[in-house]
């Protein structure tokens, strides 16, 4: 059953305050709720409140018992009728947070009781309005056992607590109102990091990190990143912190990465915590990003809130982008957008091409824990980040000022957003905000000519249809665009000498006319530079072109660009036989030994210039997704270039071989990159030589990117050592849980992986289907990063897969639903795939399955 943005109506009923006592027992748990409620709409409708899956043991109306002959409960929905305009309704509940293995609403992880609400798990503990346009305040009572819960968490302040006969309990009063998906409650034996921070205003805030106490030397990257974002939103949004105390709370068993409760976060520990022996340097940026993102959330979301869940990008589009900007200024600018890219090119773009394609603002759902996606956050991202292109920061600024100021304590939609951003530009962005509503990537076309001293280009503009939207109109794309001459110099664009101009394409077709300087004999073209559009770009670049603007362009995502377009003309040719490796790898030499020579600079940059695109995402730019031939193609010019540039691969293990102590620092971590990456190439050519220095390597590593590096090229590329490392690691880490994620992650994702082999994953005595980091490792890793292995022609993936998914179906619905969109490209498999892995779907479909997976696999088989 779905539900639809048209059939949008505001509640029959507010809340205007909530008590809520929750008593926590072992088998069991009772919640008590207090509801003073106000009808806001027709004066004969009746109360409804959702409340799925709750045992309910009394209620009342204004302190009486309420007749049963006047309430109905389906199991998802209560219905009051005849109530008055305004009545307080007690409500007690039982529940089993013991039982809970969705991990929606109050569940254990490891001992302790926690929460998770968004976007609709509160109605798995109490009756309410569990939408998030009823704004409420709450005061929470947590009770627990005093002896194995002693911390007891709830959003705000702590207001009063007490001890009775074994069991405590504290109060905690959230002044801000808030919609039900905010609320969240901790129990347990947890080990605390405090700091203050102090903010602009002069108020000072308690910054109280909580994890387990075996990790509590794992929080110190938290922090620091915490302080950072607290200060940047200051600086950047002008937003301060509103409460006396600031929470985080890391949890062994979380669905996604983090949750931006009031005052009280809780983290998946993946996303927390960060200690160079045991977190890679991408674990910490990502600790670092998703700090700040939740963090961010206190304003874009939390003070400013969703109308419906429609609406979901106006806060993770926006807090996504804010926090792009945060990672940014903290790190280096140009690497962190050809990351973001890179990412949203290889996971959003197919997402757009598949089966689950909808808009950022989407029409209709069935379940929306199926559209957290990348579509709702990047491309969201991607949206916030071209009206910033097209306004300008200071109006951007003066647009998000307006924003918060206007609708702080409020639920509002991407309309209110975009309506802020026209009104302190004055321009008018009602084709813009096709954007929001129209699903699919664009693509555009551009071509240019040089004649007469003038430079035209003609630009194109079309969207490919997707489900439900077979016509599309044109939309407002700001392309950034500069020209290059035959020396490498950037040209002046107009009049007043701008070597950089945006251009905003509006119809299907356009054109624009430069004129050049005297004496101008060559133009190569630098466009959609800092990739200023999330549009698929197609030209006619010439590989001359291409190396010119390699060289030349002081661009960081066109230079990184243009190095893709490179290695993929060249794999292309070798699928399709036209070329052959030794060829194509002495022809890319010379480029990237001038990359080599230059990586001085920005050992990073360096690294991603000389990276070639994942044989997954050429296969996806391609009609057919043939993995096997597109994988094949790359290993191969890959295992060229390991032996075109050897001398140049062994000298950056010299040059860039780890001396000093660990450091998660730009400059450090790019200099990892840069080695990891020349090691890979030398990997790929198989010689022994590198498998040995890889062993050292990983016996001699005092970090866990060196460590794991070293580990994933002996493993991936069955190097001599392989098995005794993969040993060695897992009884040097037993202990830590998200290192033997990776352990388990490092074997699902080897390209020679097997069906055979990911069942013995799964049946491995340390593998553990309620823990959802450990399925991803295995499971996610297998789908999403393997794609040789898992589309393997005998089906045997498939097969192996739609098991999973039915058994983790009856855990983790979730779960199980977002795995499975790595069936998406089902209708662009080769025939043999897609006649096996359509088999599996649809055996698998005819089981009892829950409406989140269901819902996914309907889409795919349809
Ligand atoms: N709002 C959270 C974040 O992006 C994610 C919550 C996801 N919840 C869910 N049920 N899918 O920061
Ligand atoms: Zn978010």
């Amino acid at each position: 059953r779905a539900i639809h943005l048209q059939d949008y109506r505001a509640p029959d009923f507010r809340v205007e305050r909530v008590a809520l006592d929750v008593d926590l027992y072992e088998d069991h748990a009772i919640v008590r709720a207090t509801l003073a409620m106000q009808r806001s709409g027709a004066a004969d409708a009746p109360c409804r409140l959702d409340g799925v899956g709750l045992t309910l043991e009394q209620l009342q109306l204004d302190g009486a018992d309420w007749p049963s002959t006047h309430y109905h409960y389906d199991g998802e929905v209560l219905t009051l009728e005849g109530v008055p305009d305004r009545f307080v309704l007690a409500t007690v509940v039982r529940l089993a947070p013991q039982l809970n293995t969705e991990l929606e609403g109050l569940y254990r992880s490891n001992g302790m009781f926690c929460t998770q609400c968004e976007a609709e798990g509160f109605r798995r503990i109490t009756f309410y309005p569990d939408r998030p346009d009823v704004l409420s305040r709450f005061v929470t009572t947590v009770r627990a056992d005093a002896v194995r819960y002693p911390v007891l968490l709830s959003n705000g302040n702590p207001i009063a607590q007490g001890e009775e006969g074994g069991r405590h309990w504290v109060t905690w009063e959230d002044p801000f109102p808030k919609p039900s998906y905010l609320f969240a409650l901790v129990a347990g034996d947890l080990s605390c990091q405090e700091d203050r921070y102090v903010t602009g205003s002069g108020r000072e805030v308690a910054l109280r990190l909580y994890a387990e106490p075996q990790d509590l030397d794992k929080l110190d990257h938290a922090m620091a990143s915490l302080k950072a974002s607290m200060l940047w939103d200051e600086q950047a949004y002008g937003r301060e912190y509103d409460l006396d105390i600031y929470m985080i709370v890391a949890v062994s068993h979380f669905n996604m990465g983090a949750m931006e409760n009031k005052g009280l976060n809780i983290f998946n520990t993946s996303c927390v915590l960060a200690h160079p022996k045991t977190t890679t340097d991408a674990g910490f940026q990502r600790v670092e990003s998703v700090i700040a993102h939740e963090y961010f959330h206190n304003w874009s979301g939390n003070r400013v809130t969703c109308r419906d869940w429609f609406q979901l990008s106006l806060k993770e589009g926006f807090t996504v982008f804010r926090d792009q900007c945060f990672s940014a200024d903290m790190n280096s600018a140009a690497v962190k957008r050809i990351e973001d890219v890179d990412m949203l090119r290889a996971h959003q773009f197919p997402e757009d091409q598949g089966p689950m394609a909808h808009p950022v603002r989407p029409q209709s759902y069935q379940k929306i824990d199926n559209f957290y996606t990348l579509t709702i956050y990047e491309k969201g991202a991607e949206i916030v980040r071209m009206l910033h292109t097209l306004l300008g920061a200071d109006d951007f600024r003066r647009g998000s000022d307006l924003y918060f100021e206007r609708f702080d304590g409020q639920a509002v939609t991407t309309d209110d957003f975009v309506a802020c951003m026209a009104e302190v530009s004055g321009r008018d962005l009602a084709q813009f905000k096709r954007w929001y509503s129209q699903a699919g990537t664009p693509q555009v076309t551009v071509s240019g000519e040089l004649e007469g001293g003038r430079y035209r280009l003609s630009v194109h503009q079309q969207t490919p249809p997707t489900p439900g939207q077979p016509d599309k109109q044109p939309l407002l794309i700001p392309l950034r665009l500069a020209l290059l001459d035959g020396a490498g110099h950037h040209l002046p664009l107009n009049a007043q000498g701008d070597t950089e101009l945006l251009l905003e394409l509006t119809e299907p077709q356009q054109q624009w006319e430069f004129a050049l300087p005297p004496g101008v004999e060559r133009v190569v073209p630098s466009l959609l530079r800092g990739f200023s559009a999330p549009v698929m770009l197609a030209g006619e670049d010439s590989e001359a072109a291409l190396r010119h603007l390699l060289t030349h362009d002081d661009d960081g995502f066109c230079r990184w660009d243009a190095a893709q377009r490179l290695y993929r003309a060249a794999i292309l040719r070798l699928v399709d036989a036209t070329g052959r490796a030794a060829e194509e790898a002495a022809q890319l030499a010379p480029a990237m030994k001038a990359v080599l020579a230059g990586a001085g600079e920005d050992a990073a940059a360096a690294a991603l210039l000389l990276a070639l695109p994942s044989a997954t995402q050429l296969a996806d730019s391609l009609p057919e997704f043939d993995i096997a031939a597109v994988q094949q193609a790359h290993d191969a010019l890959a295992a060229a270039l390991g032996h075109a540039l050897a001398t140049d691969w062994w000298q950056v293990l010299e040059r860039w071989a780890p001396v000093g102590e660990y450091q998660p620092v730009a400059a450090d971590i790019g200099a990892r990159a840069l080695y990891q990456q020349a090691a890979s190439y030398l990997a790929a050519t198989a010689q022994p030589e590198i498998g040995d220095v890889m062993v050292r390597r990983f016996a001699e590593a005092d970090n866990m990117t060196d460590q794991l590096g070293a580990l994933r090229l002996l493993v991936h590329e069955r190097l001599q050592g392989a098995d005794a490392a993969l040993a060695d690691f897992a009884r040097q880490w037993q202990h830590e849980p998200l290192v033997m994620d990776q352990w388990f992650g490092v074997q699902a994702s080897a390209p020679w992986q097997t069906a055979a082999g990911i069942e013995a994953l799964l049946e491995d005595a340390r593998f553990d289907w309620a823990t959802p980091n450990r399925v991803r490792s295995v499971l996610g890793q297998f789908s999403n990063a393997n794609a040789v292995a898992f589309h393997r022609a005998d089906g045997s993936g498939y097969r192996l897969f739609a098991s999973a998914l039915q058994r983790l179906d009856q855990l983790n619905p979730q779960m199980a639903a977002r795995l499975a969109g790595a069936c998406g490209r089902l209708g662009r498999l080769p025939a043999v795939q897609q006649h096996a892995l359509r088999e599996a779907l649809q055996q698998l479909v005819r089981q009892p399955l829950s409406g989140n997976l269901d819902e996914v696999l309907t889409r795919i088989l349809a």
